[in-house]
């Protein structure tokens, strides 16, 4: 039965539940689609899984962003993470490399999520739109629209048990529209059955240093909740 995705539903069951349903009517086995980003092929593992999706995602045309990159940045880091980070979109750093949050503001993701007790391969790092808006604008709605379900699809494959958001585009994204980071961030809630915490941007964090002890206390909440979600889903606080 089709569920109309609400204000707090960004989609992910929808998604779940199309794929099952053409997976076992057979109209797409071995494949089957997701918005146009193919998912889960039943026989395939997570980590091929989301190499093939990185691979659709570099030849991506969806949207004129394509047309300025140097190289789409699908994400990176474990198939098996029980954590992903999301954040806006590729700055010019990423661009060149291909790979996510490598730039100042990905220095102090990653120094944070180490300070915190991960390594940085155990996670998933990852963000709204793959390719860079020219001059770092801001993401317009329908570059957000086209590029959403690679996203979606990555957060279907990995599972993870926490989703946390950077800054207020994934926040708007993966929680709901038109909050106030300020006054959310480092209180989780439920979204198609994932946890999900916001914080703020990097990058907001080194453009606003007061900001700073938040942002550590959040991600140390994260690390905190991690450890509490089963693999079910479900919280045990
Ligand atoms: N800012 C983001 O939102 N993502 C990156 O990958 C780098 C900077």
């Amino acid at each position: 039965m089709r569920r109309k995705a609400t204000a707090d539903s960004f989609g992910l069951n929808q998604a779940i539940a199309d794929n099952q349903s053409r997976l076992t009517s057979g109209t797409e086995a071995p494949e089957a689609r997701c918005s146009g980003a193919t998912l889960v092929p039943v026989a395939e593992g997570k980590h091929e899984l989301l190499e093939r999706l990185a691979g659709q995602i570099r030849s991506c045309t969806r949207c004129p962003l394509c047309d300025g990159r140097t190289h789409a940045v699908p994400g990176e880091g474990s198939p098996n993470a029980r954590v992903v980070f999301v954040g806006e979109a590729p700055g010019r750093d990423e661009d060149e490399q291909g790979r996510p949050f490598v730039g100042k503001s990905g220095q102090l993701l990653r120094q944070t999520i180490r300070e915190v007790g991960w390594r940085e391969d155990e996670v998933f790092i990852a963000n709204v739109l793959k390719c860079r808006p020219p001059e770092n604008r801001d993401p317009e709605e329908s570059e957000i629209e086209a590029c959403r379900s690679w996203l979606i699809a990555q957060l279907v494959t990995i599972r993870p048990r926490l989703i946390v958001t950077l800054g207020r585009y994934s926040m708007a994204l993966l929680m709901k529209p038109g909050l106030k980071i300020t006054q959310i961030h480092g209180r989780h809630a439920i979204r198609d059955g994932f946890v999900v915490l916001p914080t703020y941007h990097p990058s907001a964090v080194l453009r606003d240093p007061e900001k700073l002890a938040d942002f550590r206390r959040d991600i140390m909440k994260a690390r905190r909740l991690s450890e509490v979600i089963d693999d079910n889903g479900r919280l045990n606080v």
